[in-house]
């Protein structure tokens, strides 16, 4: 059993790589990045989500809302751990949000939430790293997803380096050839490009280390508890593991007696 088991994962690991290319229809192509969030201890990163939301605000938020992320959050410990105060002047100069009760915008506050934003026909991006999948494979069963993890952080950060350089235009839109993008043709206009935004701490600025940041931060507001998630998994798992020892050894006692006596009748 477990070895037919083990064989059958193998082949499993063996065949996503190819499997996942078919199972995307076409060139899908996405580069597995190493993020410091995946594995069972994974945790985020504090630098890189603080990066990442700089790179959200300086370039992404001009089409992009996050209409489901408290401005708040940003404070949390576990997420990018800005201090309260930042958190608040970020908040009043970064956005402006229509206030019913004023009827008019102002200023937004900490306890808004991140404002939406439809204007270029962009998708929100709050849950986006949970709403695609990098790993489809093999042949669309998503087995490979079982040892690589949905990839929709991988997803993110492949689509934004994946660009050809191709053009067309159809029906009066311009699309651009993205190896990620299913279909391989894209409306957004590559948005990032080498040292577009500048980092405090020095940190290098190429498409691929913001592409990486950037998704970071956007696995953050799909799943702002999964460090917390992991935590009582781990508790969990470690506390059935204790009881099961327990149970065990309490089961040899109580029935010891019984034993030894069935072995003296012998
Ligand atoms: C100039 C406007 C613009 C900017 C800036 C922009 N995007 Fe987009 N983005 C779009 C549009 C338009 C779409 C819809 C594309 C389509 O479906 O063809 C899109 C789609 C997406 C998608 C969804 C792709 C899918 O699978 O449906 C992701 C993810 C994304 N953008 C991420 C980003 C990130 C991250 C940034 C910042 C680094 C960014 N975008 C900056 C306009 C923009």
């Amino acid at each position: 059993m477990f070895k037919k088991l083990a064989i059958a994962s193998a082949l499993c690991v063996a065949l996503s790589p190819a499997a996942s290319l078919a199972a995307g229809g076409g060139e899908q192509h996405i580069e597995d990045f190493q993020f410091s969030f995946e594995g069972p201890f994974g945790t985020y990163d504090q630098n890189q989500l603080q990066r990442g939301l700089q790179i959200y605000t300086e370039v992404c938020s001009a089409c992009h809302g996050l209409q489901y992320v408290p401005i708040r959050t940003l404070a949390d410990p576990g997420g990018p751990g800005l201090p309260e105060e930042q958190v608040r002047a970020y908040a009043a100069q970064t956005f402006e949000v229509f206030d019913p009760e004023l009827d008019d915008f102002r200023p937004a506050k900490e306890t808004d939430h991140f404002p939406a934003n439809t204007a270029a026909g962009a998708p929100d991006l709050s849950l986006m790293a949970k709403a695609r999948a990098g790993f489809h494979g093999p042949a669309g069963t998503g087995l490979a997803q079982l040892f690589k993890g949905m990839g929709g952080a991988e997803y993110i950060a492949s689509l934004l380096t994946e660009y050809t350089g191709e053009e067309k235009t159809e029906a009066g839109v311009t699309l651009y050839e993205n190896k990620a993008f299913p279909g391989g043709w894209i409306s957004m206009a590559p948005p990032l490009f080498d040292e577009q935004v500048e980092f405090l701490d020095g940190h290098p600025n190429t498409v691929h280390h913001m592409a990486e940041d950037v998704s970071a931060f956007l696995m953050w507001t799909a799943e702002p508890k999964m460090m917390a998630r992991k935590q009582a998994g781990f508790v969990g798992v470690l506390f059935l593991t204790i009881l099961s020892v327990m149970l065990y050894l309490t089961n040899k006692r109580i029935w010891a007696p019984v034993k030894a006596a069935a072995k003296s009748k012998d």
